[in-house]
């Protein structure tokens, strides 16, 4: 069944494949970063950070919706959880081409909070319904949820299947479920990361009790074969921090989990690669740590990371001729490689 069937005004761009994203994360996956993760993978749906309604309705808009369409398929994350600011939002980013618009129903932080965004709006689903109502009435772009398996005082199946059934009468088919709960009181978001325990479990039950539905697994997911076994279960994953930390995981990712088999670029290519980027933001005034500190990652296992990981993250901030530093560690890392 589709509820978009249903519904003329509705979602009619194609959906992006969810089979494997890298997650929303606030200040890590910027455009920088997800120019760079587009080189390691063509498939990976890329998600912005969270950006509230207000940045985009009084901010600097070009700023907050702005990024390269080298970076696309690119889903924006949004925070928010008043339906008309939401539908003013969700127009913008359609005119913006962005492939999918979400809904933030999962952060855990104090200073969201307050302005009811990110995971407190659990305990409300009929607001968050009202929303996606509001957001599919304003575009033809896909609108989709990203949620906890509940939260405090709220944990149970029950509230959480009801949470997912009201929301898909407004017409949202796909949701990406961390498989935590947030605590609203007492955790920082970090811990909230941490210390609420996985249950996978239940984003498996979910999707058997909404198969019509598309049900992405999210959290803690840092193993392909892991990921790969997981999508007997679910229909896509989502991973955050590993895809950061140790952004080669990407590599694999277009051949075992999209059967995508064509030649993969080395991390010298990337790297390469990433050199015009850079140089262009420089000329734009811009500095290049803003670029490699996303790139930290990028030899992780191999000889020489380390060396690589501190001049980027040390010297950098210590020389006046920034791409001098980069040619000399791309001929520091090829020897290294070589020698390996
Ligand atoms: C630094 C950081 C920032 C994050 N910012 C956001 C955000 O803006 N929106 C969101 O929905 N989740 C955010 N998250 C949560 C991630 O999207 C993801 O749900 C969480 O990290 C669990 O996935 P993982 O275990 O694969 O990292 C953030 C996580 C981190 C580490």
């Amino acid at each position: 069944m589709n509820p978009q069937a249903s519904s003329p005004n509705h979602t009619t761009r194609p959906e992006p494949n969810r089979r494997f994203s890298v997650a929303p994360m606030m200040d890590w996956t910027d455009r920088h970063y997800r120019y760079f993760a587009r080189l390691i993978s063509r498939h990976a749906l890329l998600y912005t950070e969270m950006v509230t309604t207000g940045a985009i309705l009084h901010g600097d808009r070009a700023r907050y919706l702005g990024y390269d369409v080298a970076e696309q398929p690119l889903a924006l994350q949004l925070g928010g959880s008043n339906p008309q600011e939401l539908a003013e939002c969700a127009a913008l980013a359609e005119a913006a081409g962005y492939a999918e618009v979400n809904l933030n129903v999962g952060c855990p932080s104090d200073r969201v909070q307050n302005n009811m965004i990110g995971a407190c709006l659990m305990a409300h689903p009929e607001l968050v319904a009202d929303c996606v109502r509001a957001m599919r009435d304003a575009c033809a772009v896909p609108v989709t949820v990203k949620h906890r398996i509940g939260i405090n005082g709220r944990d149970s199946y029950e509230q959480l299947s009801d949470f997912v059934s009201t929301v898909h009468a407004a017409g949202c088919t796909s949701f990406t479920v961390h498989a935590r709960i947030a605590i609203l009181e007492g955790l920082s978001p970090k811990e909230n990361r941490e210390i609420p325990p996985l249950k996978y479990e239940v984003v498996h039950q979910l999707k058997q009790d909404f198969p019509q539905l598309e049900i992405i697994l999210n959290g803690g997911l840092t193993d392909l074969a892991v990921m790969q076994a997981e999508l007997a279960h679910v229909d896509g994953v989502m991973v955050g921090r590993e895809a950061y930390h140790n952004p080669w995981l990407l590599a694999d990712v277009d051949q075992v989990l999209f059967n995508d088999a064509h030649p993969q670029p080395t991390r010298l290519q990337v790297l390469a690669q990433m050199r015009p980027y850079i140089e262009q933001h420089l000329a734009a005034g811009g500095q290049m740590h803003h670029i490699t500190r996303h790139m930290l990652g990028l030899f992780q296992g191999l000889p020489g990371a380390r060396h690589f990981r501190r001049e980027l993250s040390t010297t950098i901030h210590r020389t006046e001729q920034p791409l001098a530093l980069f040619d000399q560690l791309f001929e520091q890392m090829q020897a290294r490689l070589e020698r390996a």
